[in-house]
């Protein structure tokens, strides 16, 4: 048996794999696409194939593939320190670098790091923080999440709860009960086509202000979002929408916690996307751009009003009851500071805002009349192209058709990969941020020839 072969049956008789249907792939009716390495932009897979990685892994490889800063920075990391642990006041030299340097970056009032291993476990930690303010205020009452319909914040039991896609929810007995979800920033898909975007800002903050007023305001901990959608269909906000919602959390005494897993660390074309949206979070979640995915490390950054009842909390009541085994890992804290020096070096956020907007412009130049593209949106490196049935009544296609996922099967058989997002038919795509102008031209390029091997 070849060897891809044989790896393709151990795959299929071995390992479970996340977000996958799995009675198809068992069966082998999906193929197993075994991915061997990657430079730049391009990874290639084990036939030999290589392919323009337009969606950076799952919006993570934000300084590209192979670069050797980081690997080497890995490599004398494990060398030297491979493990040690950061509780009872541990650090090392890596992991207090790059809370420094997290800080240093981060937006202001920001005070203190707590480094985990993923987004989702980022926002666990974050959800207890919060739970742990208002018990410290002596508000146990005051406990409840709002999240927003089709925002992503994992897929554990509370951020899987906290994430508003019906199929994370689905038979997993989710959400649970101190999560609601409030309206979708999304104007595309308002329920009223005649709305402008005015009125339906207006009507995103009267919606959250009723269910906070419905619900208690004495009841609502904290308001959950990333500052522009992004596993929800990527979605930049309606003009003026943080504008309206803030001064209603604020009003509530409900804290803001920005999701910036995606948009943390340049994506947007600013280093945080809460300063591109002019939002002052309280707390805020980072993981993917921290390392670029060299190495799996996350963080919940916490802004000085929280740190101070945190403090008052210990001075209470001990030690602060929470930690990992791997919290701020020596390896993924070493390949964060390369990381993160790699990214001013290359000026890698200044080249998401420049090269991002001119993939944004030119897909828009090339499909923004096709009579099935119903938008094309975009901010910073993250654009998507959104296919509709009927674009003058904006009818979507009937989901069983799975209009994005063919289109972005044709175009992997071009070699470019992007991404089918959930709830719509939606190309999404999130490149390294190193991407360059022919890179965009390839995309587009390719984008509008599989639109068309589509039958569209
Ligand atoms: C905004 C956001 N938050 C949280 C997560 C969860 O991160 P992880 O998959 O590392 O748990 C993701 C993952 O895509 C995300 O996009």
């Amino acid at each position: 048996m070849r060897l891809n072969d044989e790896l393709s049956k151990w795959d299929r008789d071995h390992f479970l794999h996340p977000s996958t249907h799995l009675a198809q792939h068992a069966r082998g009716e999906t193929a197993t696409r075994v991915i061997r390495s990657a430079s730049g932009v391009h990874i290639e897979d084990s036939d030999g194939n290589r392919m323009l990685d337009a969606f950076a892994g799952l919006y993570c490889v934000n300084v590209g593939y192979g670069r050797r800063e980081i690997s080497d920075a890995i490599a004398r990391q494990a060398q030297e320190l491979a493990y040690y642990h950061a509780y009872v006041g541990h650090g090392t030299e890596a992991s207090i670098t790059l809370a420094r340097m997290v800080i240093e970056r981060a937006p202001r009032n920001m005070s203190k790091v707590y480094f985990g291993l993923s987004g989702s476990d980022a926002n666990e930690t974050n959800l207890k923080l919060v739970w742990y303010y208002n018990n410290i205020r002596g508000l146990p009452e005051k406990k409840k999440i709002i999240s927003r319909w089709r925002g992503y914040h994992g897929s554990g039991l509370m951020t899987g709860s906290l994430t508003g896609l019906e199929l994370f929810h689905r038979k997993f007995d989710l959400p649970l009960a101190p999560v609601l979800h409030t309206t979708a920033p999304y104007y595309f898909h308002r329920d009223d086509p005649d709305q402008s975007e005015a009125q339906f800002v207006a009507q995103c903050a009267a919606d959250l202000e009723e269910l906070i007023e419905r619900e208690g305001p004495e009841t609502i901990a904290a308001f959950w979002a990333e500052p522009m959608l992004g596993t929800g269909g990527i979605v930049p906000p309606p003009e003026g929408y943080w504008q309206a919602i803030e001064p209603i959390l604020k009003r509530h005494d409900i804290l803001l916690v920005a999701d910036e897993v995606v948009t943390g660390f340049g994506r947007l074309g600013t280093m945080f996307g809460s300063d591109h949206y002019g939002i002052e979070p309280d707390l805020i979640t980072i993981a993917k751009g921290l390392t670029s995915a060299y190495a799996p490390l996350s963080g919940s950054i916490v802004s000085d009003k929280v740190w101070k009842v945190l403090e008052q909390g210990t001075d209470e009541n001990g030690p602060l009851g929470h930690g990992w085994t791997y919290s701020a890992h020596p390896i993924g804290a070493a390949a964060g500071v390369a990381n993160l020096k790699l990214i001013d070096d290359l000026k890698l956020v200044e080249n998401a805002g420049t090269v991002g907007a001119y993939l944004t412009s030119e897909m828009r130049a090339a499909l923004a009349d096709h009579p099935h593209v119903g938008e094309v949106r975009g901010e910073g490196m993250l654009a998507a192209v959104e296919l509709v049935e009927d674009r003058g009544r904006r009818r979507f296609f009937d989901p069983s058709r799975k209009v994005a996922a063919k289109v972005v099967g044709k175009m992997a058989e071009e070699r470019v990969i992007a991404r089918a997002m959930p709830g719509g038919d939606i190309l999404g795509f999130a490149p390294p941020l190193s991407l360059s102008r022919e890179n965009v031209d390839e995309i587009v390029g390719t984008t509008v020839k599989a639109i068309r091997a589509a039958g569209l």
